[in-house]
Parts: structure tokens; C-alpha cells; sequence
């Protein structure tokens, strides 16, 4: 097992990264704190893997609760069945609440923890490999509404993520590819090393590979690690976190959130965003197709769906980067290196999502 941290002070937390750490009582046991625990899952995860985590901490007090799967399940109503339940449970604020799912389960676990009795222990536990590159890591919780993608939530840390690879074993491969969406934005914003690492190992990640797929999470979290570390609340370099993702919310938000996964849509918001950059001569035409060749090679889309584009503008207005009424990007500085900015011409943005 290998062990990241984020550094925050008094609230900087372990990420155990390895097959088998969920089980690993340095990981688990120790991060409970207090008898009760409530474990929230969903309909999916649950049935796989809720016996193990429960057969981990055989002293202590297990509340369970199960959501139904989906992205259209994120919704503060949601939120509200799960504190009812813990009310109900007589659980206090003592008690620690372990998130046992993808980035669904994660950010929402992570808004009851934040908001129950003003805040109790959390623990992490992602199942996906989007979740243990980055939803689970962080500290950002929170849901969706018809306005738009994450804009009802906290900034709450956990205090361990535990990434158990073994659990990625029952992910279909649509899933692993959504992961490598996420996996790819470190590369593109903040590593060339990794980005041709990723190139020549990508099948490897996606056949399970267990020293490829190990490296690959591993760099991610110390790559989200030490943004994070550096911009907590997301004032400043937190922001290239969200390459690719205001063109990605805004096609999540026009096909319903269920018809493109996250990473997809990530996916093919990352190809826009290296479009407009290199329409602002930041990086060539030719690296612009290297990103494209990387993210076919894993298995994920590099066109958006037919959205119209006023409507597609509209959508990204809903973006909690939106400053002024003007819609701020996370463009390419050069391979490697990313900016958020507001200066790019409309005229360019509108070329680039025509096509
Ligand atoms: P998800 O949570 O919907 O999981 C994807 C699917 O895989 C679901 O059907 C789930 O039930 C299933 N699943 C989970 N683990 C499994 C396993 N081990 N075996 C079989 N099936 C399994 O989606 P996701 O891609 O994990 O996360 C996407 C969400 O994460 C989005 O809501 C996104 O906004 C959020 N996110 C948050 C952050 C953050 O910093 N907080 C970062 C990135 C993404
Ligand atoms: N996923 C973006 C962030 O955590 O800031």
C-alpha cells in the first residue's frame, strides 16, 4: 500500500493507494473515530462490496444506506434522505460517515458530513477510478439542480481516502475510460512526463495492469494533492483542475446527466479547450490532434453531441468560474501547463463549438 497526503495544516489527510487498503486497519480502523458509522452507498456498489468495509470494522456500530445509481440521483433531496436516516439512527457528532462509491456516492457523502450537526468525520472510500483520481480527493462535495453542476455544496475535507484498486476489478470498461479522462487532465495541465507515460501505457491501465494502473492513480493523487495543498477554497491554481470541465458541465447539462458520463464529457471538452488554445497560437494544430490520438486510444469521445451552439453558450454560463456575466476558461499555456483566463475572443469560442 502506498500512502499520499494532502497538506492542509491540522485537516491534512493520508490517501492509501493499493489493493487491498480498504481492508488495511491503518487505513480504515484507524481513521474512525467514535462507535457509529454510517456507510452510504448505492444500489450497485452496495451489493459488491458493503460486507467487506462492514467485515473491516467488526466493533463498531454499522448504519448503512443505499441510494439508487445515477448522476440524476446527485440532488439535494437525496442529501436530505441521508441525514434523516442518520437522525433516525440517533447518530450525534461523533459519529463518522464513510462514502463507499464512485464521485456520485463521494459528493454527496461528503455534503452530509459537512452539514450534519455542523460537521463530522469523513472517510472516502471511491470505487470507481474517476473517484480515486479525483472526485474523492479534495474536499469539493456537493449536487446538482436544473441550474446547472455542482452548485449547491462546501468545501469539506476528508480525513483519509482510501483507494482500493481491487475494487476497480467489476468496472466496465466505459467506466475505466471515464476515469482516463481525469487521468489525462493531469498530464495536459501540469505533466509531460505523465502525459507520454500515458501514451505508452494506456492499454496497459485498461487491461488492469496492476503496477500501470498503481503509477497512474498514484501520480494523480499527488498531482491533485499538491494543487490542492497549495489552493484549498480554489482562489487561484485549483482552478486548472477544471480544464475541459466548463465545456464538459455544459454538455452534461444539455443531454439530461445521463446520456454522457462525466469523463466523457470531460473528454470532449478537454479537445475544445485545446482547440480554442490553439487557435490562440498557445500549443500547435499537431499537439491538438496528439491529445485527440490519446483520448481515442482510451476509449473516449473527442466531439461534443450535437448541442446548438447559443444553447451550448448558455449552458456554460452556468458555470461557477463565471465572472462579470463572462465565462472564464482553463486554456493550454503549452503542453503541460494551464491558465485560467477570460481573455480569448468570442468570435473564437463560438468557432471552435461550430465545429
Ligand atoms: P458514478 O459515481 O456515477 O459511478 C459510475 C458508475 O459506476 C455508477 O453506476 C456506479 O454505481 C458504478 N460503480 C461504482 N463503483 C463500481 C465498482 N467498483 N464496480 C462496478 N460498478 C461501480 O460516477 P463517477 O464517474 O465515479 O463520478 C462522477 C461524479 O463525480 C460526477 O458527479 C462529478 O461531478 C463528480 N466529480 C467530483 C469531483 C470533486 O472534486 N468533488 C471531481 C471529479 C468528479
Ligand atoms: N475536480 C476539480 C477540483 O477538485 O477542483
Amino acid at each position: 500500500m502506498n500512502i499520499e497526503q494532502v497538506n492542509l495544516g491540522d485537516r491534512s489527510y493520508p490517501i492509501f493507494i493499493g489493493k487491498g487498503s480498504s481492508s488495511e486497519p491503518q487505513a480504515i480502523t484507524d481513521s474512525v473515530l467514535g462507535n457509529d458509522v454510517l456507510v452510504l452507498t448505492n444500489e450497485t456498489v452496495g451489493p459488491l462490496y458493503l460486507e467487506q468495509i462492514k467485515a473491516s470494522l467488526p466493533d463498531k456500530n454499522i448504519v448503512t444506506f443505499s441510494l439508487p445509481d445515477g448522476e440524476q440521483e446527485k440532488t439535494l433531496k437525496n442529501v436530505h434522505k441521508v441525514i434523516h436516516h442518520m437522525l433516525e439512527a440517533g447518530l450525534g457528532r461523533d459519529a463518522t460517515l464513510i462514502s463507499l462509491g464512485g464521485g456520485v456516492i463521494c459528493d454527496m457523502g461528503g455534503f452530509a458530513a459537512s452539514i450534519f450537526m455542523r460537521g463530522i468525520n469523513l472517510i472516502q472510500i471511491p470505487t470507481t477510478l474517476l473517484a480515486q483520481v479525483d472526485a474523492s480527493v479534495g474536499g469539493k462535495t456537493g449536487v446538482n439542480n436544473s441550474y446547472g453542476k455542482n452548485l449547491v455544496g462546501s468545501f469539506y475535507q476528508p480525513s483519509a481516502v482510501i483507494c482500493d484498486t481491487a475494487f476497480l476489478s467489476t468496472l466496465n470498461e466505459k467506466e475505466m475510460s471515464a476515469g482516463l479522462a481525469e487521468i489525462i487532465k493531469y498530464g495536459l495541465i501540469h505533466d509531460t512526463k505523465f502525459l507520454s507515460w500515458l501514451n505508452d501505457n494506456i492499454q496497459n491501465i485498461l487491461k488492469h495492469d496492476r503496477a500501470a494502473l498503481g503509477h497512474a492513480i498514484q501520480r494523480s493523487c499527488q498531482i491533485k494533492s499538491e494543487i490542492v495543498s497549495a489552493d484549498e477554497k480554489e482562489q487561484s491554481i485549483r482552478a486548472i483542475l477544471n480544464f475541459g470541465h466548463t465545456f464538459g458541465h455544459a454538455i452534461e447539462l444539455q443531454t439530461g446527466y445521463s446520456d454522457w458520463l462525466h469523463g466523457e464529457a470531460v473528454a470532449a471538452g478537454m479537445v475544445l479547450a485545446c482547440k480554442l488554445s490553439a487557435k490562440m497560437s498557445l500549443i500547435s494544430k499537431e499537439e491538438v490532434e496528439m491529445v485527440k490520438d490519446l483520448l481515442t486510444k482510451a476509449g473516449l469521445p473527442i466531439e461534443p453531441p450535437d448541442i446548438n451552439t447559443n444553447d451550448f453558450i448558455n449552458a456554460m454560463k452556468s458555470d461557477k468560474k463565471v465572472k462579470e456575466r463572462k465565462i472564464q476558461l482553463v486554456l493550454l499555456q503549452k503542453m503541460g501547463e494551464a491558465f485560467l483566463t477570460s481573455e480569448y475572443s468570442e468570435e473564437d469560442l463560438l468557432e471552435v463549438l461550430g465545429g
